[in-house]
C-alpha cells in the first residue's frame, strides 16, 4: 500500500516538473526570413511601434513584459485570456504603464502586427 502511495505521488512531482518545464520551453517564433509578406510588414510596425518596450524573440522584460510566445501561452501578463481580442485592447487603449497606440497606426498596420505577433 506505502508502495503504491508513494509511486503515486513520483507521478504526482513528475507531472508538476514537466508542466513547470512545459512554460519556458514554447516553441520558438518563426525565423524572420521564413515570414510571409503581411508577418514582414508587421514585424516593421512591431518595430517601429513596440521593439522599445518589449522583447520578441528573447524572454527577457524590457520596459514590458516580453512578446515571445504571446499566443503560445493561455494567459497575458494581467490574467486576461491571450486572445487577438485583448491583446487588441492593449495596443488600442494602453494598460497601465503601456501608453495608447490605437491611433499610431492605421487599421492595415494593426492587422500586420497581429499577424506578426502570432509567429512569435
Ligand atoms: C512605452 C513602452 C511600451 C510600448 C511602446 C508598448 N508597450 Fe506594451 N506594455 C508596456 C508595459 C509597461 C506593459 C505592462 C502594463 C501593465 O502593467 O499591465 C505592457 C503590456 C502589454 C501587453 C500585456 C497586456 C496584458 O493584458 O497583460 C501587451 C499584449 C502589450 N503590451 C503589447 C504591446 C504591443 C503589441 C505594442 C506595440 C504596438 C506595445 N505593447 C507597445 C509598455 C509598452
Amino acid at each position: 500500500m506505502r508502495r503504491i502511495a508513494a509511486a503515486i505521488f513520483g507521478v504526482g512531482v513528475a507531472m508538476v516538473v514537466a508542466s513547470a518545464v512545459g512554460c519556458t520551453k514554447l516553441p520558438p517564433p518563426t525565423p524572420l526570413a521564413e515570414l510571409n509578406a503581411q508577418q514582414t510588414r508587421g514585424y516593421n510596425v512591431y518595430q517601429a511601434h513596440c521593439a522599445q518596450c518589449h522583447n520578441d524573440r528573447t524572454n527577457d522584460p524590457l520596459n514590458g513584459q516580453s512578446l515571445r510566445g504571446i499566443f503560445k501561452k493561455q494567459y497575458l501578463a494581467s490574467g486576461a485570456p491571450a486572445n487577438d481580442d485583448r491583446v487588441m485592447d492593449a495596443v488600442l487603449y494602453g494598460r497601465a504603464m503601456m501608453p495608447a497606440l490605437g491611433s499610431a497606426m492605421t487599421p492595415l498596420e494593426r492587422a500586420d502586427l497581429m499577424a506578426y505577433l502570432h509567429t512569435l
